[in-house]
């Protein structure tokens, strides 16, 4: 570590270069603030050590300049006892520490010592971040799954171009959020991004939101408007829903990729737009193509650089780390909330239809109804338990992961049925046999087998 010492009491000045230079720092001792700060513009120091009362140039002052040149540099003042308010004018300006004279050496090492810790953790913890933005996430797309970190590297390859991008994605996929990092990660971030939705909307009011209208073209059109593409010029467009086009609004859809003019409504001049297109459909394209409800030339012009968001539960690794963020989202200052581990099995295990938006509604929800940190599995809505059956599988699929061979399987589902009949007929030998549709003497052998081991019949009637 390179230390400027800036003190101008002689003895002091050599006691604490000497006391330095022993622990192995690099040391520079200058007796005025004014030489010190021409050699601080020149060279690279990691910390200065200044006094506050200085001839030619106040401590304060000086910490001040250094601070504006380099704000990165780590300061420490040293201050007479009567004048700790300085210490805090200093601290203020942005010292890292102060020392309160007298003081020994040692002490002034201990504070370099422990800013010496201080840096490591800040710079591990810089990287530890970094890392985290690099591998899990996108802006705020979260995810690292294979599948994520294929959508990533797309965005990427895809966002400093003009490409037209088709995002295909069931509902709450993400599909917006991708839009979003494609235009701002994009040389036209700075420049308009137009959303609009092509669902459920008029023929003729979608042509006249798109395209804009002449005054007089239709009734009610009594001043001239500016459709969406001519807002987005120079910018991009991210058209959702761009299966639910009609026919006729797919040809001059056509026509703005490929000549890149537009034409109002009502209008007889055509406009050059310079615009980048980014689109989004829940549905396969392709499919609707075949069935001649969506022209075939528009969906390859659309499909230039096609990105696929997998569904929620085709990347269940990434449901952790979602709900890891929805949690720091929706946590409030009251502390930060954490699924049990049970609860957390249950949000994976279950198949999210509705996606990640569907996942951040229940998180939500849950946040806010939960008193307690701690959330637990009866906190979470009923349709999250898992359904018989599907418990029923899961079984299954632990035993067949643990048992060495099929007869151990077979053995394992034998044990099972055996004991939980003989639960059921509440430890009645003829009844548990009864239940297994199995001959009393069958039973019995099988249970001997077994080492099964039977509880006396318990009473039902609640007398012994
Ligand atoms: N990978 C993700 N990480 C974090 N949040 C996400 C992720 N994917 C989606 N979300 C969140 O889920 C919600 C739904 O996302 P978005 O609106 O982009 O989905 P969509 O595919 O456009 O849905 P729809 O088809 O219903 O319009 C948003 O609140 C979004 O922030
Ligand atoms: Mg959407």
């Amino acid at each position: 570590m390179k230390i400027l010492i800036v003190e101008d009491e002689k003895i002091k000045r050599i006691t604490l270069t000497d006391a330095l230079l022993k622990e192995g720092y690099d040391v520079l001792a200058i007796d005025n603030p004014v030489e010190a700060l021409n050699i601080f513009k020149e060279r690279e120091f990691d910390v200065v050590i200044t006094d506050i009362r200085l001839p030619h140039m106040d401590g304060l002052a000086f910490l001040k300049e250094i601070k504006a040149l380099k704000p990165d540099t780590t300061a420490i003042v040293m201050t007479a006892y009567a004048t700790v308010d300085t210490a805090i004018k200093a601290m203020k300006l942005g010292a890292y520490d102060y020392i309160t004279k007298p003081f020994s050496s040692e002490e002034l090492l201990l504070i370099l010592e422990r800013l010496k810790d201080f840096r490591r953790l800040v710079e591990e913890n810089i990287k530890l971040k970094q890392e985290i933005t690099e591998r899990y996430s996108f802006g705020n797309i979260v995810g690292k799954s294979k599948k994520m970190k294929g959508v990533y590297e797309l965005i990427e390859t895809v966002a400093p171009r003009d490409a037209t991008v088709l995002i295909i994605g069931e509902s709450g996929t993400g599909k917006e959020l991708i839009a979003n990092a494609i235009h701002y990660n994009s040389p036209r971030k700075d420049k308009p991004f137009v959303k609009f939705s092509c669902a459920a909307l008029a023929e003729s009011l979608l042509e006249s939101e798109l395209f804009g209208h002449e005054k007089g073209a239709f009734t009610g059109a009594v001043k001239e408007r500016r459709g969406r593409f001519e807002l987005a010029n120079n910018g991009s467009i991210f058209l959702d829903d761009i299966d639910d086009i009609p026919l006729s609004m797919q040809t001059k859809l056509l026509r703005v990729l490929q000549e890149k003019e537009i034409e109002k409504v009502g209008g007889t001049k055509t406009i050059k737009v310079d615009i980048r297109i980014i689109c989004a459909t829940k549905v396969d394209l392709l499919k609707l193509a075949k069935q001649g409800k969506f022209r075939e030339d528009l969906y390859y012009r659309l499909n230039i650089v096609p990105i696929n968001l997998p569904p929620l539960r085709e990347r269940k690794e990434d449901i952790p780390l979602i709900v890891e963020y929805l949690l720091n989202k929706y946590s409030s200052k009251m502390g930060k909330k954490t699924f049990c581990h049970e609860a957390m099995k249950l949000l994976i295990n279950y198949d999210w239809p509705g996606n990640v938006r569907e996942l951040e509604n229940v998180v939500e929800r849950v946040v806010t109804l939960t008193k307690s940190n701690d959330i637990r599995v009866e906190d979470l809505p009923d349709f999250l338990m898992a359904s018989p059956e599907k418990l029923c599988d899961r079984h299954l699929i632990d035993v067949m992961e643990e048992a060495a061979s099929f007869e151990d399987m077979i053995k394992d589902m034998e044990i099972r049925l055996l004991t939980l009949a003989i639960k059921k007929a509440s430890g009645n030998k003829s009844e548990a046999a009864r239940i297994l549709k199995m001959k009393r003497e069958t039973f019995r052998d099988k249970v001997e087998k077994h080492g099964i081991v039977l509880e006396p019949p318990q009473a039902t009637n609640g007398k012994p």
